[in-house]
């Protein structure tokens, strides 16, 4: 019966690719291609994939093995493969359990091809469909035709020909022709291919890899069932949501207090002041320099009083010293990842000399965690991990360790080489960093920053693009990056504002600045030996300009907040691009400067300096609105921004950092749509903490219905264990003839005639 199948299988093949070569073989005279070669190219590939095949053909005749894992999630698996042989899945959480077989109705269906030590998932396109995803990638939204590899690096000016960055997302979400759409997770830490030309091919010189397909009526229902594969992020700080202010290196500790009083002094917005490495004792991480910051707390309490908190920056590379006590006890505990000899593996970094924590070892990431201890009790509130593809000085070409390199592993994860476990070096650390943290301060949220990550790593840390240009390329960079992360699962990300390397001139600094503060994460840096990039660097045209957009920032905050519980709990992104609004209408697929803040609020920057970029715009009511006076035809960098018809925008008064009152106040922006109506929702805790798991958070909903020549506006339901304040409510009704507005009392509602 058995071996009766396998014929059957291997004739019905051999029939159609019977049919593909000769067609291919007519096709390449036509071509003028040499028709030996090419017909002895296909026969070998299709001798492997018959080879395959007839090693372990699936009983539904679908793939070699395919099951359901859950609601419109399918698991296929090429055939005669141990899996067991491999780690648990990085990205997926859990382990997803078969529910049924794969209905024959399915049809994104992996084809898998082993070739001479490659393993390939290639998945078919209908004309029509749009790629995006794959993650940290520079140049256009639109991945279709593109190359992309999975292969962390430190990537120092990139530029849109770079095809593998920091972090690594081997995940497609494609969008049909009528707004159905699917994605694909290849789920290997391998270095992988990723070609999207005509079709989608993932293909890996490791080890074979599961493949995982989402399906879906829409790209929001995909994301929300590749939440369920992937886990969502925890709710940040409403803090981390602020403002924040770096660059390599503010110190001495006179200086960082400078740059927080001008904030202050000038009312510039801002929560956060970055330490970038300058603070370390000779770049040894999990030390402080005696002469630029010799009182670490005095440092953090000063920012503290004055409403800031402070991030600070721990590298993976670990200098070689003897009597340094991190190199000690990481010698001692036998933590360090080993060459192929299994010595000591060290290289260069910051510090010199540098030994790298092996972070697969599930006794490395505990003693790591606990680092972290007496660090942040000195009154950090946030930690930034950098350099952690991990990077290697002076390796030409490479920048990183050898892949033959040895990692140990431990507990689920199996002993491996680098190549297993480069990809996933910098999750491992996050993980770890954040397990010590939480640790530390129990009571507290975290906030990581990761510069290398891995699908799924989103669980653990936010991340920003690395070391950008300031270049007018980059500025457009900042939001398909931004864009296409979010639909690779990580939704808190943002560029170094005003680029890293290079001056850039003050006309660009502003329209950057002016996007950047509706960016998911919005952080100002630059490089060391560069000019200062802080809002007020460039003159009083251009701070006026980052006043006026911090301003909108901030009066914007609750509604951000409000968005990213929504994605810790469903996944969305928090800044999607416009085709979200819909999917159906082909001329919003390719629009990349600009995009939606959750589902209500359009988002239309100026990227270019000549400022003549025609927006793609989703049909329906979408009104403009003004958040703190400004008029975005009069100051280009402004984006302009519109309001959803059928919506409400929670909205706060302008505030210089997040722990002061904002909601007094509340503004609720009113934009109704065709019938008249419309909703809305506010999202409030104690911004800190974790009493919400308990319940002890608002959820508002808002709703707005025109009858009898007026329009109400009142709370619809509520949630949550938290008291409702009693405050004052601001409505503002946007109408096709101007806004009007009326205030009243949030408990009682309020009537606009
Ligand atoms: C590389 C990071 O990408 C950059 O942001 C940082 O300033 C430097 N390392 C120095 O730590």
């Amino acid at each position: 019966m058995e071996s009766s199948k396998k014929k059957r299988n291997f004739l019905d093949i051999a029939k159609s690719e019977f049919g593909r070569i000769i067609m291919s073989a007519a096709l390449s005279v036509i071509k003028g291609i040499d028709i030996a070669t090419y017909v002895f190219s296909l026969r070998k590939e299709l001798a492997a994939e018959l080879e395959l095949m007839v090693r372990g053909p699936s009983s539904d005749g679908l793939a070699p093995s395919a099951d359901m894992v859950g609601d419109g999630i399918a698991r296929f698996l090429a055939g005669g493969v141990d899996y067991g042989s491999l780690p648990s899945s990085f990205a997926v959480i859990g382990k997803p359990e078969d529910t049924g077989p794969v209905p024959s109705s399915w049809q994104v269906v992996p084809r898998f091809i082993v070739s001479e030590k490659k393993y390939s998932a290639v998945i078919k396109i209908e004309p029509g469909t749009n790629l995006y995803g794959t993650g940290e990638i520079a140049g256009a939204l639109l991945r279709d035709g593109k190359v992309t590899y999975t292969w962390n690096a430190d990537s120092l000016g990139y530029g849109d020909w770079k095809k593998n960055l920091y972090q690594s997302h081997p995940w497609v979400l494609a969008v049909r022709a009528d707004g159905s759409s699917f994605g694909v997770l290849a789920d290997t830490t391998y270095r992988l291919k990723i070609n999207l030309k005509n079709q989608i091919s993932f293909t890996s010189e490791g080890r074979p890899f599961p493949v995982y397909v989402v399906d879906a009526q829409s790209p929001r229902e995909v994301m929300e069932k590749f939440r369920v594969l992937i886990g969502a992020i925890s709710l940040p700080p409403k803090w981390a949501l602020g403002y924040h202010q770096c660059r390599f290196s503010y110190y001495p500790e006179s200086r960082a207090k400078e740059i927080a009083d001008e904030f202050r002094r000038r009312e510039l917005p801002c929560d956060v002041i970055w330490f970038d490495i300058h603070y370390m004792a000779g770049n040894r991480v999990f030390t402080f320099s005696q002469k630029r910051y010799p009182d670490p707390k005095r440092m953090n309490d000063y920012l503290h009083q004055n409403g800031f908190k402070s991030i600070w920056m721990i590298d993976p590379g670990v200098k070689k010293e003897a009597g340094y006590w991190v190199y000690d006890q990481g010698t001692e505990g036998d933590h360090w990842v080993k060459d192929k000899n299994g010595k000591e593996y060290n290289a260069r970094v910051w510090p010199g000399v540098c030994a790298f924590p092996d972070y697969t070892r599930p006794q490395t990431r505990e003693w790591w965690a606990g680092l972290y201890k007496d660090f942040v009790a000195t009154g950090i509130d946030g930690v930034w991990n950098d350099m952690n593809e991990p990077t290697v000085f002076k390796i030409q070409n490479q920048k990183t360790m050898p892949e033959s390199n040895l990692h140990r592993g431990g507990g689920e994860l199996p002993p491996g080489d680098h190549a297993l476990y480069h990809n996933v070096y910098g999750m491992l650390m996050v993980r770890a960093s954040r397990e010590g943290i939480m640790a530390a301060n129990p009571d507290r949220r975290t906030f990581i920053l990761t510069r290398s990550n891995f699908l799924g790593g989103h669980r653990y840390a936010a991340t920003w693009t690395g070391d950008n240009l300031s270049t007018w390329s980059h500025v457009k960079h900042s939001v398909t990056m931004i864009l296409n992360l979010g639909l690779s699962g990580q939704p808190f990300s943002g560029p170094d504002i005003g680029g890293f390397l290079g001056k850039g001139t003050p006309e660009m600094f502003a329209r950057w600045f002016g996007v950047g503060v509706f960016f998911p994460f919005s952080r100002g840096h630059t490089s060391t030996g560069n000019i200062d990039k802080e809002p007020w660097a460039f003159g009083s045209e251009v701070e006026a300009s980052c006043k006026t957009a911090l301003e909108r920032r901030y009066r914007l905050i609750p509604y951000l907040y409000t968005l990213f519980r929504e994605s810790s709990i469903n996944g969305m992104p928090v800044m999607r691009p416009v085709f979200f609004a819909d999917p159906t209408d082909p001329a919003l697929r390719k629009e990349d400067e600009a995009f939606l803040l959750g589902q209500d609020l359009l988002v239309l920057p100026q990227l270019s300096k000549r400022a003549n970029h025609v927006h793609a715009l989703p049909k329906g009511i979408w009104r403009t609105i003004t958040l703190v006076g400004e008029d975005h035809k009069e100051d280009v960098n402004q984006p302009e921004l519109k309001i959803r018809g059928g919506s409400i925008i929670p909205i706060g008064r302008v505030v210089q950092n997040t722990t002061e009152e904002s909601l007094a106040p509340l503004t609720l922006l009113v934009c109704l749509d065709e019938s008249g109506k419309a909703e809305g929702e506010l999202y409030e805790d104690a911004e800190d903490g974790y009493g919400y798991k308990r319940g002890e958070y608002l959820l508002t909903k808002y709703s707005a219905q025109k009858q009898d020549g007026k329009v109400v506006v009142k709370i619809d339901s509520e949630e949550g264990a938290m008291d409702r304040p009693s405050r004052d409510c601001v409505v503002e009704l946007i109408t096709a003839d101007g806004v009007i507005k009326a205030s009243g009392s949030e408990n009682e509602g309020i009537e606009i005639q």
